[in-house]
């Protein structure tokens, strides 16, 4: 076992872990969802051959990198996957998560965050970022209540959607580099602000 690509974690109420083939009707089941997927950078998934499809690109071939954090989230309960967290190996160690609607509202993607974040602090990862598309304002609400902090907003017409966003970017600093500002986006996007009002 390697104990820096998604090393098993437990929270009072959830159990952080590996997607393993038996999963696979859960997976199909977060990814499918409209409404779950609307402000993520895939179209909902159609078939469980998409999924298994999706289960291997993104997951299986994570799983053989010498470091990940590709977690799905399962209550205790039953240990069965509901949602996913992710922190990004490339230098924008992005926090990414995504869950069941019927889960929402009760504090779950916090929780899972906040021990995620523990986990790559103690294993040395010098910062996290996240980004939200505006219209999506309670994934804001997750990364503020993850001790993040906004920093900047830009313009991306946005793949494969392409459709037109306004995100708003956030960074926790983990290491003593408290100003650090990671600026790819800003850089990157030609329209570039800072909003007063978040
Ligand atoms: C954004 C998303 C991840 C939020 O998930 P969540 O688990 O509901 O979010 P939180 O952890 O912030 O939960 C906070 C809510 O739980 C409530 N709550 C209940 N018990 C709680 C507890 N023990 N601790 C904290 N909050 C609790 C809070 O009052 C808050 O309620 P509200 O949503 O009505 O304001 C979820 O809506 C989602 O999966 N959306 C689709 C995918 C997506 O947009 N991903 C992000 C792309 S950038």
């Amino acid at each position: 076992m390697n104990f820096k690509n998604t090393p098993r974690l437990e929270t009072e109420r959830l159990i952080l872990r590996r997607f393993v083939e038996e999963d696979l009707n859960a997976l199909f089941a977060i990814y499918k969802d409209e409404k779950v997927n609307q402000y993520l950078p895939w179209f909902p998934l159609k078939t469980m051959e998409e999924a298994s499809c999706f289960w291997q690109k993104q997951y299986v071939s994570a799983y053989r990198l010498d470091r990940a954090y590709k977690y799905a989230i399962c209550l205790k309960d039953n240990n069965i996957p509901i949602g996913y967290i992710h922190v990004s190996m490339d230098d924008s160690h992005d926090l990414g998560y995504g869950l069941c609607e019927e889960f929402w509202h009760k504090g779950i993607v916090t929780e899972a965050a906040r021990t995620v974040i523990e986990r790559v602090k103690a294993d040395g990862i010098p910062y996290i970022t996240a980004t939200h598309d505006k219209n999506n304002p309670r994934s804001g609400g997750v990364m503020i209540q993850s001790g993040m902090s906004y920093q900047y907003s830009y313009e991306e017409q946005w793949q494969p959607k392409d459709i037109f966003v306004i995100f708003r970017m956030y960074q926790l600093n983990l290491d003593h580099k408290k100003d650090r500002v990671y600026k790819k986006y800003w850089d990157n996007s030609a329209v570039h602000f800072i909003e007063k009002e978040v």
